[in-house]
């Protein structure tokens, strides 16, 4: 089964990402050797999901300790702008904040800053493959054999440091020899559904069905689909969920359908200290995302547009919660799994 690698490290510690905003026409690798260059990958979707752009920051950190002689201060300075990129998923706030307080207790007892950074965002990577494999053995387990499974922007290898959290079960019962396929929602505006999620898989040769957002409640209908499994950006405390814009929707359809909803997430994506999903907090992107596709107008210049990238599903409308600590009602997870 052949997984992407979306992250590295180059030779002299630089950080090496696959470019996704180039898939599925381009398989272009680009070396990041400033914050600033992370940052932009980050905010532009060079690197992207959760979990990967919690890692990369982590990774992009280290540059700000290469300088001799590193500061704590420069690092907290890069800590910020690299946290200002993008507020929606948690997972990126929690590997700053944890590189942070690393970058303290480095600076207190006199290590090597550079050397503890670096450390500190390969534990954090480890940790996520490891999660993800965890998720990978749950959803399957839960969902016991051969399966049609739909689900909604790309929460695969392209978007954690692993098999992906949405796609892990998936792979686990490919790998375990289950006749397994995917309806992949193509998911609007920037299409991460059938540019990504239809790519990976496809690679995996895992089949995949690419379907048109408005299509999902019309094939939720039919009845063959076995369950939605979504990815998270984050689940507030009462297990409100934030993903993909178009997620609630698809829960609202598959809720109509007595078809199961599934999250798949890791605990770095549990954010206990956000109440709701009132309080989480929504990106707003460029109206030029929605109202055109790479240089070709896709609506009139006078239209207005709105432009959320996420959308949050109450915790009502969510089955369970597939985690690395195990699987769970909504209301449980931060309690047990935050
Ligand atoms: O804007 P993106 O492409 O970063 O959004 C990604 C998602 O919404 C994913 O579903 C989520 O981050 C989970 S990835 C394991």
């Amino acid at each position: 089964m052949t997984i992407p690698a979306p992250i590295g490290w180059t030779a002299d510690q630089g950080v090496r990402i696959l470019d996704q905003t180039l898939l599925p026409e381009e398989e272009r690798y680009l070396d990041l050797d400033s914050v600033d260059a992370v940052a932009e990958a980050i905010r532009t979707l060079r690197v992207r999901g959760a979990p990967l752009i919690g890692i990369a920051a982590a990774m992009g950190l280290t540059l700000a300790a290469r300088r001799s002689p590193a500061s704590l201060e420069a690092v907290c300075a890069a800590s910020a702008a690299l946290g200002a990129t993008r507020p929606t998923a948690v997972n990126l706030h929690w590997a700053l904040a944890r590189m942070e307080r690393r970058a303290a207790a480095a600076a207190a007892a006199g290590e090597d800053l550079a050397e503890a950074l670096r450390d500190e965002a390969n534990a954090i990577w480890a940790e996520d493959r490891a999660m993800c494999a965890r998720i990978g053995a749950a959803g399957a387990a839960l969902i016991g054999g051969d399966a049609l499974i739909l689900t909604h922007c790309n929460a695969g290898a392209l978007a954690t440091g692993g098999i992906g959290t949405a796609l892990a079960p998936v792979y686990t019962l490919h790998q375990a020899g289950r006749r397994v396929a995917v309806v992949a929602d193509e998911t609007r505006p920037l299409l991460q559904g059938s540019r990504l999620t239809a790519w990976e898989l496809s690679r995996a040769g895992v089949p995949v069905t690419v379907i048109a957002d408005g299509m999902a409640a019309s094939r939720l209908r039919r009845g063959d689909v076995t369950c939605v499994i979504v990815g998270a950006d984050r689940i507030a405390a009462n297990g409100d969920v934030a993903n993909k814009i178009g997620t609630y929707g698809v829960a609202l359809a598959a809720r109509a359908h007595g078809v199961p909803f599934y999250v798949a997430a890791p605990s770095s994506t549990v954010d206990p200290a956000t109440p709701d999903g009132a309080h989480i907090p929504i990106e707003e992107r460029a109206p030029d995302e929605v109202a055109g596709w790479r240089g070709h107008a896709a609506a009139p210049p006078e239209a207005r547009v709105w432009n959320p990238a996420f959308d949050v599903t109450p915790a009502e409308l969510v089955t369970a919660i597939i985690t690395d600590r195990g699987v769970f009602a909504p209301e449980d997870v931060a309690p047990r799994a935050g």
